[in-house]
């Protein structure tokens, strides 16, 4: 996916962690935080607002130190995420998405209330929690300078909490201060424009999870960030396969923003002295039926229904046995009109002079004026034909023309190459939609 960038791009494989994602890293860091100062004793009760994998890394660690953990997450994230909690044996309170971040069904308002309730119980707080940014300080941004012996120029990641990219960048601008810190950010996420402004503004939904967010999180350090960079969720998850389908590495759709952002990052360094680095932040596993679902994604507007042009409506015809323009001159005579239809067994037919469709007849019209006054038989077509067909573009695609016919129009004339090449009616477009050839 690097092609024709020279400037290398390294990612942090953090799917590997034995939860599948960057949080293990603070799960466990955040429990033995509580323990050490006092606040988590034996029998006690874990709650967290979580996108699901910050929930893993707790679950695991409580699993093994025998606590129980309770954790609210809101309805956008994977079915996925919400079983893998459960399988690990937390309880799980699923919220709505779409409500204020201060409003009591907001996954964090609740996480806190719920833990309010209970004795002996925490909230482990990743928003807010100083462990966070700090066990990333001490462990993820020491591993990027170690592994790449000193050579890292960029880190590129997008924060959720910010803990990942406020620690590991910190550590590293210490290191190293000529090191630029760079953010992702999903287009709805108000991080990009409070970083410019410092003025919180109201967020809207987007897809990608993990990542963003609506509010201002005190574990994301805004002065370790040296630039933003949206990124859209179309981008996002169809990086996100690419990703898997070309480099084989199996990641969510928080690694799509990472790595369309830091692709970037290289190719505007431009030179081999620099080296950037973005995280793998978790598993695809979590994201089979949405990111790796084409049906979630066509629902979503994020991969487009295939667009069928008229041109392939009129290549669909080429079987039939009528040649693809049957047409009268305005000067022939309606019984010839007719006997063209029954030939060619259509109903309706364009009259066209020196190629252009000056008007048309249709087969019951005519019978019946013939019925009426035989000697319609013999006059010209031009005397009786109806208004001409529209014209259309031989790209346009069918949606369009299927817009443009009806009971009163029920063909146009295709235009290709600046000629009339044929003529598509309302059956041609029955028979596309119903899979007809
Ligand atoms: C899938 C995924 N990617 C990225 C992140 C962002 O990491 P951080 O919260 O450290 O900013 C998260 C955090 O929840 C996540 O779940």
């Amino acid at each position: 996916m690097t092609q024709g960038i020279r400037t290398p791009v390294y990612a942090k494989a953090e799917f590997f962690n034995p939860g599948g994602s960057v949080k293990d890293r603070i799960g466990v860091a955040m429990i033995e935080a509580a323990e050490r100062e006092g606040r988590l004793r034996p029998g006690g009760v874990i709650v967290e607002a979580t996108s699901g994998n910050t929930g893993v890394g707790l679950a695991i660690a409580a699993a093994v130190k025998g606590y129980r953990c309770i954790f609210t997450m809101p309805d956008k994230m994977s079915q996925e995420k919400a079983r893998l909690l459960r399988a690990l044996g937390a309880e799980v309170i699923i919220t709505p998405t779409a409500v204020p971040p201060d409003h009591p069904d907001n996954y964090i308002v609740k996480g806190r209330a719920i833990a309010a309730a209970h004795q002996n119980a925490i909230f482990a707080d990743q928003h807010y929690n100083p462990v966070n940014p700090e066990v990333h300080y001490r462990t993820t941004g020491p591993e990027i300078w170690e592994q790449t012996a000193g050579r890292v120029t960029h880190f590129v990641c997008a924060p959720g909490t910010g803990g990942t990219v406020s620690g590991a960048g910190r550590y590293l601008k210490e290191r190293n201060p000529k090191i630029r810190v760079i953010a992702g950010d999903p287009v709805g996420s108000i991080y990009t424009q409070y970083a410019k402004t410092k003025q919180q503004t109201e967020g809207y939904p987007y897809k990608v999870e993990g990542i963003g967010g609506d509010k201002i999180p005190t574990s994301l350090h805004w002065d370790v960030i040296d630039e933003w960079i949206s990124v859209t969720d179309k981008d996002a998850i169809l990086m996100t396969r690419r990703v898997a389908r070309e480099e084989g590495l199996f990641v969510g759709g928080s690694t799509g923003v990472n790595v369309v952002a830091a692709l970037e990052v290289a190719r505007r360094a431009g030179g081999t002295d620099a080296l950037v680095v973005t995280v793998l932040c978790d598993t695809g596993e979590r994201y089979l039926s949405k990111v790796y679902n084409d049906e979630w994604l066509r629902e979503n507007q994020i991969l487009e229904t295939e667009r069928v042009a008229v041109a392939q409506l009129l290549a669909a015809k080429n079987g039939s046995a009528a040649p693809p323009l049957v047409s009268v001159a305005p000067s022939a005579t309606v019984r010839q009109a007719l006997n063209l239809m029954s030939t060619y067994n259509v109903s309706q037919l364009p009259v066209l002079d020196s190629g252009d469709g000056v008007g048309a007849v249709f087969e019951q019209l005519l019978m019946a004026r013939a019925l009426e006054d035989p000697a319609t038989l013999d006059q010209p077509v031009e005397d009786v034909m109806d208004p001409p067909f529209p014209v259309v573009d031989a790209d346009l695609p069918v949606d369009r023309l299927s817009a443009l016919l009806s009971r009163e129009t029920p063909a146009a004339l295709v235009r290709r190459d600046g000629k009339i090449a044929g003529i598509v009616t309302r059956y041609d477009v029955l028979h596309q939609l119903a899979g007809i050839r």
